[in-house]
């Protein structure tokens, strides 16, 4: 059962008359909507584990520098709510789609949210205000739909992350959690973005996954100096990767000899199209 939300005061009204027991708990996923099944497994996983489910839909304005693509950012909000309503939920799902972005950021807003230090790593080299866009509009929704639990992709590791940090500094009774990376059979992490691809983009894509593979393997049988060097040279000899970097998992430091969690990630681009994706290993 979807439930569609377009304004912020009827958000507010539902979720303020929402009667929870002690035992209920209220999920939220946030997503900027084009749905696919990396979405689709984080909305199932809060209807599993909470009695109130919200799924927000917003190309978040905040997020994108000016050169970047959010007028083009798919806006399929009708094949969203299909998707959703295919799950044939007996919880309702509460779809928060704010009809214009002054729902979410009135005029006059001048509020931002930023976390210092990991935003500034991996994508926030190329994409320096995109974290900060990203924290102000979560803490925004999260303060609109008091969420206990929240479900975010592990596709976006250093968004994890970033938002974890925002929730403990600021001490949110919230509870942050990253979910698998769904995947084509090819490899291909499921994005949005991907729907900007040509059937040969696809396949160029698989650059970024296979070589996020190859250096894992190498983390795992060889050692972390090989890897590092092997990250180097890829990205020298190929100009379309924006970085292949090989970092501690939990605060995105330079690992050392005595680092154990490691996230390589990637971000590559094909025909325009800015891909991220990333894989975690545990070296004992
Ligand atoms: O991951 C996304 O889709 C977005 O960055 C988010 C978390 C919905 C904020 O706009």
């Amino acid at each position: 059962m979807t439930h569609l939300i377009t304004t912020t005061s009827e958000l507010l009204k539902i979720r303020n008359e929402l009667k929870l027991e002690r035992s209920d708990s209220v999920g939220f996923v946030p997503t900027m909507g084009n749905l696919h099944a990396g979405h689709i497994s984080l909305v199932e996983e809060s209807l599993r584990k909470n009695s109130e489910t919200f799924v927000s839909i917003f190309v978040n304005p905040k997020q994108f520098a000016p050169h970047e693509d959010f007028n083009k950012y798919p806006r399929t909000l009708e094949s969203d709510l299909a998707l959703i309503n295919r799950l044939n939920s007996k919880k309702p799902v509460y779809v928060y789609a704010p009809s214009n972005p002054l729902e979410v950021f009135p005029e006059n807003y001048f509020t931002q949210i930023y976390v210092r230090e990991i935003t500034q790593k991996l994508c926030g080299k190329t994409r320096p205000t995109h974290f900060e866009g990203v924290t102000t509009v979560v803490y925004r929704l999260f303060n609109l739909i008091k969420p206990h639990q929240s479900y975010f992709g592990l596709k976006d590791y250093q968004q994890y992350l970033v938002i974890k940090k925002m929730v403990a500094d600021l001490g949110l009774d919230i509870k942050v959690h990253g979910m698998p990376i769904v995947r084509e059979s090819s490899g291909l992490a499921l994005s949005s973005r991907n729907t900007f691809l040509s059937a040969d983009g696809k396949v160029k894509a698989l650059t970024l996954s296979k070589n996020i593979q190859k250096l894992i393997e190498i983390l795992k049988n060889r050692s972390l100096s090989e890897a590092q060097s092997l990250a180097k040279s890829i990205v020298a000899e190929d100009k379309t990767w924006d970085y292949l970097e090989i970092l501690e998992a939990n605060e995105l430091q330079i690992p050392n000899s005595s680092t154990k969690k490691f996230v390589v990630a990637g971000a590559y681009f094909v025909e325009n199209t800015r891909l991220i994706d990333n894989q975690l290993i545990t070296v004992e």
